[in-house]
């Protein structure tokens, strides 16, 4: 222990510290998230089934609702929970800096030499409160993509009502196109961060206890 003079105090020594990575009000919208995504991806696809946009279906084993009426039930219903839920991440990750903090810059040249990094086994995950250019550009783009899947949703939802909503994805044939592009960019991004997330355990541990 020393005594600082300049403000007469004492300073003890440094203890351990255990950061708190991700407020809890990140991991409560985290989780929601998760759920309400694999309802909505789930009923989705069942939906889609039953008028495709493209020559396959999705089996049934990988979908949810049983039937078209059913799956719209459970697409409905999780779909206030998606969105209620993302307004208050994006309020308060705009709201207390922490977009600003943590998801941005992202510079080309960074993304492809943590790129090269990442598959080369070279890249740091010491600390995990900050995130590589690789990590910063998926999270933003998923961010982006969860706003396009529910405002191009409600437009395919309320066509008529919201008339120049769909108008802005092109009508309403285009906007069933887009809101299937978001799906697709969603679950690509799902397999590849639940894959790095395994790779990485200490990381599902910080997204559950915060540290
Ligand atoms: C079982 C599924 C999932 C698991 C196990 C999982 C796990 C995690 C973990 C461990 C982190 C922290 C990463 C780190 O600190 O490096 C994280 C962050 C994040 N995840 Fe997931 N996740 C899942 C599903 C999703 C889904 C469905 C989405 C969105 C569609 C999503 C979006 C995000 C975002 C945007 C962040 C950054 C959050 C922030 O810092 O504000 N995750 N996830």
């Amino acid at each position: 222990m020393s005594i600082d003079a300049t403000h007469d105090r004492t300073v003890l020594p440094a203890a351990p510290t255990r950061e708190l990575i991700h407020p809890l009000w990140v991991r409560i919208t985290h989780w929601i998230n998760v759920l309400a995504m694999t309802v909505m991806i789930g009923s989705g696809w069942e939906i889609y089934n039953a008028s495709p946009l493209f020559p396959f279906v999705f089996p049934e084993a990988i979908t949810l609702g049983g039937w078209l009426a059913g799956a719209l039930l459970w697409h409905f219903a999780a779909m206030w929970v998606l969105a209620v839920n993302g307004f208050f991440y994006l309020a308060l990750g705009i709201a207390s800096g922490r977009f600003q903090r943590k998801l941005v810059p992202i510079r080309a040249a960074e993304v492809l030499s943590d790129a090269g990094k990442a598959i080369t086994g070279k890249l740091s995950h010491a600390d995990l409160s900050v995130y590589n250019a690789v990590q910063r550009l998926l999270y933003l783009g998923v961010i982006l993509a969860g706003i396009v899947i529910v405002l191009s949703g409600i437009s395919i939802w309320k066509p008529v009502q919201l008339q120049e909503l769909t108008a802005i994805f092109g009508g309403y044939d285009a906007a069933r196109y887009v809101h299937f592009l978001a799906m697709a960019a969603i679950v690509g991004f799902l397999v590849l961060h639940v894959v790095m997330t395994l790779l990485v355990p200490s990381s599902l541990r910080a997204m559950i206890i915060g540290r």
